[in-house]
């Protein structure tokens, strides 16, 4: 097991007695302009999410320069937004966190600029927090919350891993894809089966109306002995399922429901065999394929006859937000103090990996 521990321990979260920090989170790494309002005693006090999807929808992807160029249009109207529901200023905050990476870097440009011109404006400081630990600790906005240690289940568009968790930047890989994340592999997916973007909802929603098990797809690394993934065979079976046939409504729904059960049968085994092995109880699920429907029901199903528990963010804080961001902002700020430098000086990391972070 490779341990990577990138941060000193810092096993509590702030208590009642902690200064309270005010802080804006600005998520601008991908698709969504996120922005929301954290303080570390009260907790979350607001957050506003635009969605680009319906603009990015006709291309069947994210186009980079149109997103950064639509974050800029949002992201200070939806602070002014979220402060006037909030009865706050800018006046009133702490501190900025913004999202530093990994992303496209046009966009994340745009978040980083954002949030050091702000802070450079209100002589505050701005702190770049790694998109995956906003992800990885967006589950503590839940109530009730889990505690460290804990296992996280990471599954967005761009990862898939299994971090052990036994505080603020600390953090172990168990495990992680070795191809495909899984997100990724309903987007392709989705896109095989001629549905729009993004594919995971129309994947789910569709499967809905289909059943698993017409169709035989591979569960790739089921029994691998590891907490790796795979998800690109999944896709490339599916791919070999529809290629050169005149499929009905009911043969995609059916694809659609085995996909689903395949990737969630790899993801449940897998997340509980990490409980198991570790002699942890407590496993939080992050990232977008979190919101899917049948991989909260099955996880919490077998979890709790392991006599384990499953946290999962909010809902609608299960895809990016600025929540999280400010959220980790906030985690940080209160237990490294010394990331608050003053410096506005800034750079993105559109690659970033946890691995990489190290201590303040
Ligand atoms: O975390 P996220 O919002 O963005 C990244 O950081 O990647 O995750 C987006 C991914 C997309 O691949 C999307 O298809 C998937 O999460 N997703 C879902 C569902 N909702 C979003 N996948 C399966 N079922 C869902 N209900
Ligand atoms: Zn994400």
């Amino acid at each position: 097991m490779k341990y990577l521990e990138v941060l000193p321990l810092h096993p509590r979260l702030p208590t009642t007695e902690a200064k309270s920090l005010l802080i804006l989170g600005i998520e601008t790494s991908c698709d969504e302009t996120g922005v929301a309002l954290y303080d570390n005693v009260l907790g979350l006090l607001g957050h506003k999410l635009h969605t680009q999807v319906a603009m990015h929808a006709d291309y069947g992807g994210v186009v980079p320069e149109l997103a950064s160029r639509d974050h800029i249009r949002r992201v200070l109207p939806l602070t002014h937004e979220l402060l006037a529901g909030t009865g706050k200023t800018l006046a009133d905050l702490d501190a900025l966190a913004y999202t530093q990476g990994p992303g496209l870097a046009g966009a994340l440009l745009v978040g980083a600029s954002i949030a050091h011109g702000l802070a450079y404006a209100l002589e505050i400081p701005a702190i770049g927090i790694h998109h995956l630990e906003g992800h990885l600790l967006s589950p503590l906005l839940a109530d009730p919350a889990p505690v460290f240690p804990f296992i996280a289940l990471l599954v967005s568009g761009g990862h898939t891993q299994l971090m052990q968790v036994a505080g603020v930047g600390a953090y172990t890989l168990l495990g992680e894809t070795v191809d495909d994340a899984a997100g990724e592999a309903f987007d392709k997916t989705a896109q095989l089966l001629g549905l729009g973007y993004p594919g995971g909802p129309n994947i789910a929603a569709l499967a809905d109306q289909g059943t698993a098990g017409r169709f035989k797809l591979p569960r790739p690394m089921l029994n691998s002995g590891n907490f790796n993934f795979s998800f690109s065979g999944l896709k490339t079976a599916v791919l070999t399922a529809v290629r050169g046939k005149t499929l009905t409504h009911q043969d995609k729904a059916d694809l659609a429901a085995e996909f689903q059960a395949a990737a969630v049968d790899v993801l449940v085994a897998k997340s509980l065999a990490a409980l198991e092995q570790t002699d942890l109880t407590q496993l939080v699920v992050a990232g977008g394929v979190g919101a899917n429907r049948l991989l909260r029901e099955r996880l919490t199903r077998q979890a709790t006859q392991q006599g384990c528990r499953v946290f999962y963010p909010p809902l609608e804080l299960c895809t990016d937000n600025g929540a999280m961001i400010a959220l980790a902002g906030g985690l940080r700020l209160s237990t490294l103090p010394s990331e608050l430098s003053g410096s506005h000086a800034f750079t993105v990391r559109p690659r970033w990996y946890l691995e990489e972070l190290r201590p303040a």
